[in-house]
């Protein structure tokens, strides 16, 4: 309903002027201004109630409260502008440069195909999103698909877009955190198959281990399959001021803002290498190996020589992941890969490093259950 839309006793004929028609008009004008009134007031205060909890970070609740607001007054374009500004809060925007990303999603149908080959097996899709692993599994003949999301409103956009595709009946969506799901509640039974993609740029950071590791634990039969299966870290040493100068800044007219390099960014982060003059000062080297379905998932330091192949100066440290999907299917965020929305993870150093060619440095490695990072020697 429209509100401030002009029934008030403002714009109701005077007394006088109406006609025999009018009189019901009369007799309903009161009660016709009270509502208004009232719906005015409740606008308002689920305007004000919505503020204060996004004040207070309670986005999805403050969301609610517009979104009501908003079905009582829907040309109100203040409350609709608030509502998408917290939907951005809520919904990163790199999910549509996913979806978008055939490559990825082309690797893990095929995944999924080779995996479940109609066998009518149970499989758990962690991190919903739009429920496009969840839809590409029930395409691919699983017998039941249940997905969680830890985002109320993405798992709330997930359960319509499913329902859409009339898939409704083979795929369940949770509105949860996978930690917080209990077998015999949640879900009926351990899943014979896990697909995860909370994978970032640096493979770790949206929390792959410890999801994994509590799915392993509690959700999954103990000779599930998981996709990705495995995972590999691959690194080269970096040189390139244009990277560089994207994270650190020294001198900006004629002042030093060295001071500034405090809020840099100590981990890595994403950068199409392609897009920026760059130069590898070393092979490519394995970091690490992860084995998702057998494999320890614990924090690890390493420890390897690396040998530079040409003289330059080391900025930082490029970095991608080879995710194993099963059944021989690849997918990687590798330099050579000008494609995926991923791009490369990056870390740089404050202090670049000057090296000779044939220098042997010994770069170490460490992960924990969410960051990769590397230090030279
Ligand atoms: C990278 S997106 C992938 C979405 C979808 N699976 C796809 O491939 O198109 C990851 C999604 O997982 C959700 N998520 C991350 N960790 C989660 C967890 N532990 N439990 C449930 N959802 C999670 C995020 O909110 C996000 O929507």
């Amino acid at each position: 309903m429209k509100l401030y839309d002009g029934i008030g006793a403002a714009d109701q004929p005077p007394a006088s002027d109406a006609g025999p028609q009018s009189t019901r008009e009369q007799r309903r004008a009161p009660r016709a201004k009270l509502r208004v009134v009232a719906d005015r007031a409740r606008v308002r205060a689920l305007v004000e109630e919505g503020h204060r909890l996004a004040a207070s970070f309670q986005l999805e609740r403050a969301l609610e409260r517009f979104e009501e607001a908003s079905s009582l007054d829907a040309d109100n374009e203040a409350i609709v502008l608030t509502m998408n500004g917290l939907l951005r809060k809520l919904v990163p925007r790199w999910h549509f440069a996913m979806l978008n990303d055939h490559e990825r999603n082309r690797a893990f149908e095929r995944a999924l195909e080779i995996a479940i080959g109609g066998s009518q097996c149970t499989v758990l899709d962690v991190g919903s999103g739009t429920g496009l692993l969840s839809m590409m599994a029930a395409r691919a003949g699983a017998g039941a698909v249940f997905t969680c999301e830890s985002v109320a409103t993405i798992a709330r956009l997930a359960r319509r877009i499913i329902a859409e595709n009339r898939l409704d009946h083979h795929v369940s969506v949770i509105p949860k955190v996978s930690t917080d799901l209990v077998v015999g509640r949640d879900i009926p039974r351990r899943a014979d198959l896990l697909v995860i993609e909370t994978v970032d740029c640096g493979l770790l950071g949206e929390g792959i281990l410890p999801i994994v590791r509590h799915a392993r634990e509690k959700l999954l039969r103990r000779e599930a399959q998981i996709i990705p299966g495995r995972a590999k870290i691959r690194f080269q040493l970096l040189e390139s001021d244009a990277v560089h100068r994207n994270n650190f800044a020294f001198e900006a007219g004629g002042f030093d803002v060295s001071l500034f390099n405090q809020v840099s960014t100590k981990t890595y982060f994403p950068v199409r290498l392609c897009a920026h003059p760059h130069a590898f000062l070393s092979p490519v080297v394995e970091a690490f190996e992860f084995d998702f379905e057998r494999g320890p998932l614990e924090p690890r330091t390493r420890t390897v020589t690396v040998t530079t192949k040409q003289r330059g100066r080391v900025h930082g440290i490029a970095f991608w992941f080879e995710l194993d999907l099963g059944g021989g299917v690849v997918l990687t965020n590798a330099p050579t890969n000008h494609q995926n929305h991923w791009m490369q993870a990056v870390q740089v150093f404050e202090t670049p490093i000057d090296v000779e060619r044939d220098e042997d440095l010994t770069v170490t490695c460490r992960h924990d259950d969410t960051s990769i990072r590397f230090s030279l020697a």
